[in-house]
């Protein structure tokens, strides 16, 4: 009987949000990484249209896809293996991915591997990092996401607390939208702030009433627009530095509370920051400061891999292929929005 070729060749898809991306790995390691972002369509908005973000995914999915395979220099009949972004997301926008997926492994007989969205940012830091020990403690931010994981072995995930109501990301942006400094918030602040004095404006953390790790945005939200509103601050205001650079402290400071509280209880060998948020610098140094200060490594993706990409969902896909292969087509496979 003949032997069941080895996979060596994977495409990832990631359409949950308003970035189309497609990679292509080899054994794991990323021969191509296209990102499509819909920033432009989104911008005048001030955030993320749902009805926009799907239909823009189809019109550019299969440039992407094809982009992907002409840079990492394969064709879609050397494709072992199939991945795609499973859920949490946008609901049509995920619909997008996974149907083309399908489609595509249902054609040419090959296995398709389901991924979550928030397990593929973590990845991204083991995706630069092979080495990392665990047990880990993961911090994922994004726009639509605040979590802290704990991952005790490869490919287990202990979610140990999560955003009450709004994700850091989501925080940035709003604020950045009553500013009207355009969209994603995140990446105009960092750049507004910068230079700023950051303990120019005060605001007190958010206080969890019950034990845990969750965490909470919303008033720290309702806290910044009162200090805009109050100081009149509009994007030429000389105090915009200043307001910008004690907010994206303050929201820092709300982040590493929570990893550090859960250091005692869970001693983790090594920490990971990921996520969108976490291309933001002053983060990446609080963070890197925290570990240190606690004689523990750290681990960041490097920016490109923070903010959605297929990249960190092919190498959990190939992950988990390694851990759990499977020969054909779940075709079933759905999206789920939470
Ligand atoms: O992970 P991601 O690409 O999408 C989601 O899964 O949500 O994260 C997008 C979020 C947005 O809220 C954006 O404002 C934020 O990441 N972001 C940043 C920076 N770059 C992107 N936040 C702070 N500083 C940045 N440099
Ligand atoms: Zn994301």
């Amino acid at each position: 009987m003949a032997r069941r070729k080895k996979p060596r060749f994977l495409l990832a898809l990631e359409t949950s949000c308003d970035e189309t991306s497609a990679a292509v790995l080899e054994r794991g390691r990323i021969l191509s990484n296209i990102i499509l972002s819909q920033d432009e369509i989104h911008s005048p908005y001030g955030g993320v249209v749902p009805e926009l973000a799907s239909r823009q995914h189809i019109k550019t999915i299969d440039y992407v896809v094809a982009m992907s395979l002409s840079q990492a220099g394969v064709s879609l009949e050397d494709i072992d293996l199939f991945a795609v972004t499973q859920g949490p997301g946008l609901i049509g926008s995920l619909l997008v991915g996974l149907t083309f997926a399908k489609g595509l492994a249902y054609y040419f007989h090959k296995p398709l591997i389901g991924v979550d969205h928030l397990q593929a940012h973590i990845e991204a830091a083991f995706l630069e990092n092979p080495q990392i020990e665990y047990p880990v403690l993961a911090l994922l931010v994004s726009g639509g996401h605040t979590s802290l994981y704990f991952l005790e072995k490869p490919l287990s995930y202990q979610l140990l607390g999560k955003t009450r109501d709004d994700a850091a990301g989501e925080c940035l942006d709003k604020v950045a939208k009553f500013l009207q400094l355009g969209y994603p918030g995140g990446p105009v602040i960092e750049r507004l702030a910068r230079g700023g004095d950051s303990s120019r404006f005060h605001f007190s953390l958010p206080r969890m009433k019950t034990a845990g790790y969750d965490f909470s945005f919303s008033g720290l939200k309702t806290a910044a627009l009162k200090i805009i509103r109050e100081n009149r601050l509009t994007a030429n205001h000389q105090l915009l530095r200043d307001f910008l650079a004690s907010f994206e402290e303050t929201v820092a400071r709300a982040l590493l509370e929570n990893v550090h509280k859960a250091l005692e209880e869970f001693r983790p060998a090594a920490l990971v920051l990921c996520g969108g948020v976490a291309r933001n610098t002053r983060l990446r140094t609080r963070f890197s400061e925290l570990a240190a200060g606690c004689g523990l490594p750290s681990f960041v993706p490097s920016p490109r891999l923070c903010t959605d990409n297929a990249g960190m969902v092919g190498a959990l896909a190939w992950k988990k292929y390694l851990a759990a292969p499977v020969t054909a087509a779940d075709l079933e496979l759905d999206a789920y929005p939470r």
